[in-house]
């Protein structure tokens, strides 16, 4: 185990686009293992692999609607079903400091492999479902910047994270 070194934009793996995940072993494993503990060091709600510079379909999001954040890991995950929309503020970890506002659908419905390559299916909604759109805009080389409607003045990232913190 151990903590990965998050890249940021302007690395060239970001924009890159990953390959399918074909081998459910020690090695993808040992990643995940690695992802999750990046992920919580940097109290993000979701990191893909080409984010640890590893070109592989595979992301972990976290549904934080519970008390305790519950992680997910996602291989090869694909959107199949979409449903509605929302507006709101969205961060990147590989974008440290910036936020921009971005439309997703309000709902999601993805399939995907969990770590032994055993396929399922997540519903997801709000925050959740934007993680997963974002996550997997990652596999396919798109930073949420790119999609962004407008981005957050210095003093809105101020009142927003003073929100969060009550
Ligand atoms: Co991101």
């Amino acid at each position: 185990m151990g903590l990965r070194k998050i890249i940021r934009k302007g690395d060239i793996s970001l924009k890159k686009k990953s390959r399918t995940v074909t081998e459910f072993n020690a090695r993808l494993h040992i990643l995940l293992n690695d992802m999750l503990e990046t992920l919580k060091d940097a109290d993000g709600v979701g990191l893909a692999a080409p984010q640890v510079g590893v070109l592989r379909r595979a992301v972990i999001v976290a549904d934080i609607s519970g008390e305790e954040p519950k992680y997910i890991e996602l291989i090869n995950p694909e959107i199949v079903a979409e449903e509605g929309e929302q507006i709101g503020p969205e961060g990147c970890l590989s974008l440290p400091n910036i936020w921009g506002v971005v439309t997703r659908p309000e709902k999601v419905t993805v399939n995907a492999q969990d770590r032994y390559g055993e396929p399922f299916t997540l519903e997801a909604e709000e925050l959740l479902a934007r993680a997963c759109c974002h996550e997997i805009d990652h596999l396919n080389g798109v930073l949420f910047d790119e999609l962004a409607d407008r981005f957050l003045s210095e003093e809105e990232i101020r009142e927003m994270t003073e929100g969060e913190a009550e």
